[in-house]
């Protein structure tokens, strides 16, 4: 699945393309059935996902999501009264974050054994697996995601988030594929961070924004459909807005080591009786 020469790469660059990771079933009934989640979502319950910071802050909302299934719409696709300008299918942004946990065909691809071999081919000893999002970048309106580490958003003590990032359109530079700024992983994680605030209905970023990534230097990670690829936690990425006529569908599932401190300001919380799994434990064949 993964050779000597490619985990050294994941090591020196910070990220990894592997192609063929999905089989093409695989893709028709992760888009298939997210189609059906979109299908059913009650507007009502709305939350627009604003790509440039991340998070729209002061979001129940979005704050509440990390143990559900919920639907997050693009800014642009709404007018000043809030009534939504085009079909939910166009206007979505992203659906977050247990696909992995609570729907059975992602949590089919989700645990698959494949995964289980890459993660332990990584180094990593007893992954769990915290967030999962299904990602649109619709054609032409698809919003840019700015420079960011992971391990902003997924932090552990020490740092351990993975980025399993997994092409269900072919991801190019007219469509916004992710780029990445190779062996940026090297340097010592940015200190800021997206936490919860403690009344448990906002959130703030902590720590001054960077200045220092040049990001003349992000070169891209074109991806063919059923591509996986792997992003290291603090690799300095981004993608710029998708003005092609076609979407960019992607899956990303984020996991980090059981034995590293999660900490109770972690934007991303699971109530006692919903605990993140461990991915070992829940391999399917
Ligand atoms: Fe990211």
């Amino acid at each position: 699945m993964i050779s000597k020469e490619q985990i050294q790469q994941f090591h020196d660059q910070g990220f990894l393309v592997i192609p063929d990771f999905l089989e093409r079933d695989e893709i028709m009934q992760l888009r298939h059935r997210i189609s059906s989640i979109v299908a059913d979502f009650n507007m009502e319950a709305v939350s627009v996902f604003s790509t440039t910071e991340q998070t729209k802050t002061s979001d129940a909302y979005f704050i509440d999501s990390g143990d559900k299934i919920r639907c997050f719409f693009e800014e642009d696709a709404f007018d000043d009264k809030g009534t939504l300008q085009r079909p939910k299918d166009q206007a979505i942004n992203k659906v977050g974050h247990a696909l992995h946990d609570l729907d059975d065909v992602f949590q089919r691809v989700s645990y698959k054994k494949e995964l289980g071999e890459l993660a332990h081919a990584l180094g990593m000893e007893d992954p769990i697996m915290v967030q999962s999002q299904y990602i649109f970048k619709q054609p032409r309106i698809g919003g840019k995601v700015v420079a960011h580490q992971d391990s902003t958003f997924i932090y552990t003590d020490p740092p351990s988030c993975i980025g399993f990032w997994m092409a269900l359109e072919d991801a190019t530079m007219e469509n916004g594929c992710l780029m990445g700024i190779p062996g940026s992983h090297l340097a010592p994680l940015h200190p800021r961070r997206f936490t919860r605030n403690p009344d448990g209905q906002s959130t703030t970023f902590v720590g001054a924004e960077p200045k220092d990534w040049d990001l003349q230097q992000m070169v891209p990670l074109e991806a063919k459909r059923g591509s996986l690829v792997l992003l290291h936690g603090a690799c300095v990425h981004m993608s710029l807005e998708n003005r092609s006529s076609s979407s960019r569908h992607a899956y990303i599932i984020h996991m980090v080591e059981h034995g590293a401190d999660w900490p109770a300001d972690n934007w991303l919380q699971r109530p006692a009786n919903t605990p993140f799994n461990k991915l070992y434990d829940l391999l399917k064949n």
